[in-house]
């Protein structure tokens, strides 16, 4: 889809509040996501609802209704007529429709041999503002996200390590970013024990990419650790059919960095960025880690297996450990679809958020604000930190079913290096819709590209 600023002579689209159209009161409320089409006039009135409930997301979620309604007709171009719109022709409003309209075009159809219809190629838009610059780079953050979505959503026989650390090479080294690709010997060899007890399990070969935009001179950079699962069975503690079979989207976190990346790099933000995913497969075997067994770090430390399901916080120890000691980071974030009770916590609708970094996590709060995508602080409290205790190792990697989230992000924490600024976010109900909400189909949503863009773009110079 393209985003001009112009006045073309498409089918115009009005957007109007509630009891606004005097003329078309019979037919057209201006209720938020009411659509009118009025073909004789070449015109579709879009309703808002009432003035004082306008905001981004009702905007947004206008524009996108509007760009469902005109997929499967025979529409390529429309203008949207701002100029008779005063009250959302602005900056902010104009980013809000471009988004609704861009996310409406997002179908997943990779496996439909018909694909989905999505006719509309251009909007103009018709306007006393013109922010295309803004516009431009809004669109390429949006595309950053669509390739997070598509590589959530695609299925484990498509996306496995191997797979998984091609594509990031491919797609992000186009883009200026340096992708570098460890393979098995390699991993072995820079003592990632833990990531490599999880990963021994299934044939696929595990990967460990690092991925490194330097645009901002010698300052510290971002590292960006990503939960790289491609599938979860949970091994020996092997989980449910019905709790498995959604679990290619375990490599949520990975794709959400990945996505980071390719936004920044694509909007060259003057910063420096470091993103890594520890990348493999959770199964069973006969050469599978199993419950008890005691492995080692690249921390050093000695965890007791109390779950192999708890698997995401082995491979996320090994990859904090190696990011925060290898590149000093001025903040080390990782994100991972880690735990089942951020679920039963939050929901879909927000990510859980742990971190030793007050400091960190408000720079963390403003840009997921200026994202509009929603997280929330849990406490990172000592009284927790007992549930993590083993008997027989330095800790284990399950503390049980209380305090689930913490507990999880906690242990993660143990493997940063002292003094690291750290935030961890547990993206396990919001990176996958088990329903449609807001402008997102059920499945996977890319979450947190877009606060990631917004935070590289604060640490930027
Ligand atoms: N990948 C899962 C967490 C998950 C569950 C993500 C549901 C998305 C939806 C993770 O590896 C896991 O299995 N966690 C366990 C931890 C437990 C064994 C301590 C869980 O949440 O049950
Ligand atoms: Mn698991
Ligand atoms: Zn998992």
């Amino acid at each position: 889809m393209k985003f001009k600023f112009n006045d073309d002579q498409a089918f115009q689209v009005k957007f109007a509040f509630t009891n606004s159209e005097k003329e078309y009161a019979e037919f057209f409320k201006g209720e938020k996501g009411e659509i009118l089409p009025v073909l004789c006039q070449n015109l579709i009135l879009v309703g808002l609802g009432s003035k004082e409930d306008l905001d981004y997301l009702s905007l947004r979620l206008a524009a996108n209704k509007l760009g469902k309604y005109i997929a499967d007709k025979d529409c390529k171009a429309i203008t949207l007529n701002l100029k008779e719109s005063p009250e959302i022709d602005k900056d902010e409003c104009i980013l809000a429709l471009v988004e609704g309209l861009f996310l409406s075009s997002y179908n997943f159809d990779f496996y439909k041999t018909e694909k989905c219809d999505f006719n509309l190629e251009t909007v103009n838009i018709n306007s006393n503002t013109n922010n295309l610059d803004q516009v431009e780079e809004l669109v390429n953050v949006l595309e950053a996200q669509t390739i997070a979505r598509d590589l959530v959503n695609k299925r484990s026989n498509d996306i496995y390590p191997e797979s998984l650390a091609n594509y990031t090479k491919e797609e992000l080294e186009k883009l200026g970013v340096n992708v570098k690709v460890y393979n098995k010997e390699e991993i072995e060899k820079m003592n990632l024990k833990a990531f490599m007890e999880v990963a021994k399990g299934s044939d696929k070969e595990p990967k460990f990419i690092v991925m490194e935009y330097l645009n901002g001179g010698d300052e510290k950079p971002l590292v960006l650790v990503g939960k790289g699962l491609t599938y979860d069975a949970g091994g020996y503690s092997l989980k449910p059919s019905n709790g498995m079979k959604t679990m290619n989207s375990d490599m949520g976190g990975s794709a959400t960095v990945i996505g980071a990346m390719a936004a920044i790099a694509k909007n060259q933000v003057k910063t420096n960025v470091v993103a890594i995913v520890a990348a493999c497969e959770n199964l069973v075997s006969g050469r599978a880690y199993k419950p008890g067994d005691v492995i080692s770090s690249l921390a050093g430390k000695t965890i007791e297996v109390d779950n192999t399901d708890a698997e995401g916080r082995l491979t996320l120890a090994d990859a904090v450990c190696y990011g925060s000691t290898k590149y000093q980071p001025r903040l080390l974030i990782d994100l991972a679809t880690l735990t089942g009770a951020c679920l039963v916590a939050l929901g879909e609708r927000f990510s859980g958020v742990i971190t030793n970094s007050e400091e960190s996590f408000a720079d963390l709060q403003e840009a997921a604000d200026k994202a509009h995508e929603k997280i929330w602080m849990l406490p990172n409290d000592d009284a927790f930190k007992e549930l993590n205790k083993s008997k027989v190792a330095d800790i284990k990697n399950s503390g049980g079913r209380l305090g689930g989230t913490i507990t999880a992000g906690q242990f993660v924490g143990e493997f940063v290096k002292e003094g690291t600024n750290w935030i961890h976010m547990d993206i396990a109900g919001t990176a996958y819709l088990s329903s449609s909400y807001d402008c997102f189909d059920e499945g996977a949503t890319g979450v947190h590209v877009k606060t990631l863009y917004k935070l590289a773009k604060k640490y930027s110079k």
